[in-house]
């Protein structure tokens, strides 16, 4: 698949078939992700690929209790979009323990050498975290970026042995899509790109 096919049609797939991926595309996913660039080649990631069914279960119940008040209070009014988002997001998180493997990225503080900022570590993490999404919607396998690792940093890092100078930065869904791949939805060019000026 041509590798802008690939970005034009990476929509975050929140419904995953349990169905397990072969830990040599794990891998592969994987080697996408630290292709990416990082600065000074930095490449302060660290990637914990967690699909042990025990550690699934007991983060997920971290995750299922923390994200309950907020989809108890889902906002009025949304839009037809923002609602199947929304509505995404939830199945996803009570499945939790059903999505066959979850990618945690983490990030050192150590760019720059003489005086490390935290805005590096999260521009480390980003450039790896999406080539790894595209990489897998272009072997057919579904992703969706989440913010998991925020409610349930404790049960993860006590569970999965995280170094305390690793910080959770993002945390990927993977697995076989449930439903279809369709073009994303963005804002017209017009409205980002500026050539020179404004
Ligand atoms: C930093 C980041 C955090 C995200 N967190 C979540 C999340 O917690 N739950 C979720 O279902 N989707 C999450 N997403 C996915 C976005 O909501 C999704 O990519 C966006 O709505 C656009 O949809 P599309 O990628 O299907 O076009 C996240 C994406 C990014 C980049």
């Amino acid at each position: 698949m041509d590798v802008i096919e690939a970005m034009d049609t990476c929509t975050a797939m929140r419904y995953l078939k349990e169905d397990p991926i072969p830990k040599a595309d794990i891998e592969r996913l994987l080697y996408a992700a630290t292709r990416a660039s990082s600065p000074g080649n930095s490449q302060g990631w660290q990637f914990v690929v967690i699909d042990d069914a025990d550690v699934k279960q007991d983060i997920g119940v971290s995750v299922a209790e923390a994200m309950a008040p907020i989809f108890a209070n889902k906002p009025e009014g949304m839009d037809g979009v923002a609602e199947r988002m929304y509505l995404g997001a939830e199945h996803l998180a009570k499945n939790f323990a059903k999505v066959p493997t979850w990618i945690l990225g983490g990030s050192r503080k150590l760019y720059p050498p003489n005086a490390p900022e935290d805005v590096f570590m999260h521009s480390t993490i980003y450039p790896a975290g999406q080539n790894l999404i595209v990489a897998a919607r272009s072997m057919n396998i579904g992703t969706c970026f989440t913010t998991f690792h925020r409610v349930a940093e404790p049960m993860i890092r006590k569970l999965c042995n995280i170094p305390q100078d690793v910080h959770l930065c993002l945390f990927v869904a993977v697995g076989y899509p449930e439903r279809k791949f369709m073009p994303v939805k963005r804002q017209p060019m017009e409205n980002v790109v500026h050539w020179n000026s404004f």
